[in-house]
């Protein structure tokens, strides 16, 4: 019966409760989260932008359309703004439903080699119990799939990550728990203090890798989901064959026994990276895990520990190492053929206000003052080395690979001015320089937010030399990505999403447009869906001859559209941004402005309908 609901065309298909116990190959039931199979209805499409020019060209003349009911500014400092606060703010919207269906409201046709499965995660509600998260980075992890069919057929489905959290909150509704971004309990300070257990929203990112799917966040353990169901595997977090260590916190007090009393645990990035190997044999995915180790006067090391794996999950090996000083993981790494490049933020840990329950741990990170540093891990196990270069903080790494004695990085992060400029802000505000603009749930003000930038990092382990240079800095960017089969690679192109051109020389801004960015001529071409949309992160599809032919594929990406209160999910053509998407994909409902994700070429949808049209 399902079957038939799932297939069902033109007419409204019945929604699916989870509530009423009929869920599908084993979802767990959780109350208050409702499954719906949708039909769209009345598509709109977006007026779009494109452009082409260079990295140093000024900001394309301003797009003027009338907005009409919100201010189109948050304040007078952003006059130049070009989105709509009400907008934005809604593209965090809580979204209660799970969907399960086939899409029909497809503009284009789907290229060939596009028959996968395209995964998304970012945070899916916003309140729990009529309490409204304090960021939008508490959301819990809402696992989003695409898959690719033939006859230009594409399955939607959706679900929750059933963390243990996010159960218990479910059926108590209210939070229960601490967030890292400083949503808490009720009941103030005295409700939350000497708690060190945080939520694992299982939010951030999700990947797969020999078939097996898993839904991660950074400071915590992996969720395993099944990859076609979308369900939560097991009902509690996945200790990668024992690699990880389940426990309330990331830390360790360096004694096995204590650690255990305490029940002390380990983390997992949340930006593992997959080097695609020739023979597709030699592909490996590298990933970490960290734990903070706490030392005397409020001093903490950062142990990290980096494990490979082969293509049938086979352990190959594993480097550890420790970052002095470091209370916080890096957020992203790179990989080249023969290193580990981790990129170690100078940031200050304000622990008496966290173990007092007075603000979530994010909340009480502030910039430092030190350089920041430079760790280079030989993957074949030798002597790490440490460098140091300008205070800066990187964010996502697009790429990195070897060229004689030096190691090359492209980055996305704050160079020193930006970085003097936040420091400056934490210094007048007394809060955090690294939250405001995404803090969202009440409502996005870029106002006084430097962009981040595209930055090239050139290491030589050698001489320790770093040197700095800006790649792209004439919009706010950030999630750089290149084509996967190139990744520790040189490469040429890097494709991200950006803010619109601002006419305020450097005031940041929401993602608003699609960028594809030639680093040999400094082309660049940007799509826009339209002022009142919002871009998530684009993934590299490679297309036939992709393997050797740089920007042979696609890009996908997700966009939402506050006029319809929609999203939908572009298709882009690697070698040229300027015609507009190949494919729109238009979904009958929102998903919420997402964080990162991966592509499968592996089809995991149901079964093709052939009489469907
Ligand atoms: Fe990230």
């Amino acid at each position: 019966m399902l079957a038939t609901k799932m297939h069902c065309r033109g007419g409204f298909s019945s929604r699916r409760s989870l509530a009423s116990g009929h869920s599908h190959h084993g979802t767990n039931q959780i109350p208050g989260v409702r499954a719906a199979s949708r039909v769209a209805g009345k598509r709109r499409v977006c007026p779009t932008v494109a452009f082409v020019g260079t990295n140093k060209e000024p900001a394309v003349p301003a797009v003027v359309v009338p907005l009409g009911g919100d201010t189109p500014l948050h304040t007078p400092q952003n006059v130049q703004a070009r989105f709509l606060t009400a907008d934005w703010a809604a593209a965090f919207r809580t979204q209660p439903d799970e969907f399960d269906y086939w899409i029909y409201d497809i503009e284009g046709t789907i290229p060939d080699f596009l028959r996968g499965s395209l995964f998304r995660n970012g945070p899916g509600n916003f309140e729990r119990g009529g309490q409204q998260y304090h960021h939008m980075l508490d959301g819990d992890g809402y696992v989003s799939r695409f898959c690719f069919a033939e006859h230009n057929q594409v399955h939607f489905r959706s679900r929750y990550v059933r963390t243990r959290e996010f159960v218990k909150e479910e059926e108590a509704d209210k939070v229960l728990f601490r967030n890292t971004f400083g949503t808490q309990r009720l009941g103030g300070w005295i409700a939350n203090m000497f708690d060190l257990y945080l939520k694992n929203p299982a939010n951030t990112n999700v990947f797969e890798w020999n078939s097996q799917l898993f839904a991660i966040w950074e400071a915590g353990l992996p969720y395993r989901l099944d990859p076609y169901t979308l369900g939560t595997m097991n009902g509690r977090p996945d200790t990668l064959n024992g690699t990880l260590i389940d426990g309330i916190a990331p830390s360790s007090t360096s004694s096995v026994f204590l650690d255990q009393v305490l029940k002390l645990g380990s983390a997992m990035t949340a930006h593992p990276h997959i080097i695609t190997g020739v023979p597709p044999e030699q592909s490996r995915l590298v990933t970490w895990s960290w734990r903070s180790v706490l030392k005397p006067f409020g001093d903490a090391d950062m142990a990290i520990k980096v494990t490979e794996y082969g293509p049938d999950e086979t352990k190959l090996g594993t480097t550890s190492f420790v970052m002095k000083h470091c209370f916080f993981n890096p957020h992203d790494f790179a990989v080249t053929a023969n290193h580990h490049v981790f990129f170690q933020n100078d940031l200050k840990f304000n622990m008496l206000a966290y173990l007092l329950g007075l603000k979530g741990p994010a909340q009480c990170i502030s910039f430092g003052p030190n350089p920041m540093k430079v760790h280079v891990v030989p993957r074949d196990g030798g002597t790490h080395k440490v460098l140091e270069s300008e205070s800066s903080f990187l964010i996502h790494h697009a790429n990195a690979f070897e060229d004689g004695d030096e190691i090359e990085v492209w980055s996305s992060g704050w160079g020193p001015e930006a970085l003097a400029k936040l420091k400056e802000q934490e210094r007048v505000n007394g809060e955090s320089g690294m939250l405001g603009s995404w803090k969202v749930v009440l409502a996005g003000d870029f106002t006084g937010i430097p962009f981040t930038t595209l930055w090239r990092h050139r290491i030589n382990a050698n001489t320790g030399e770093v040197k700095r240079t800006v790649m792209y800095d004439a919009q706010n960017m950030d999630h750089p990505r290149v084509n996967p089969h190139f990744y520790s690679r040189k490469t040429r192109y890097v494709y991200f999403n950006a803010s619109e051109r601002p006419s305020s020389p450097g005031e940041a801004g929401p993602p608003q447009v699609f960028v594809r960015f030639d680093t040999e001529t400094g082309e660049v071409q940007s799509w826009s869906p339209g002022q009142r949309c919002f871009c998530e992160e684009l993934i590299f599809v490679a297309g036939p001859a992709g393997a050797v032919k740089e920007d042979d594929g696609v890009l996908l990406g997700m966009v939402y559209d506050g006029e319809t209160h929609r999203s939908s999910l572009v298709v882009m053509d690697a070698t040229d941004f300027t015609k507009g998407p190949l494919v729109r994909i238009h979904l009958s409902h929102h998903i919420p402005h997402g964080l990162h994700g991966m592509y499968s070429e592996k089809y995991y949808g149901p079964p093709v309908d052939p009489y469907l049209p």
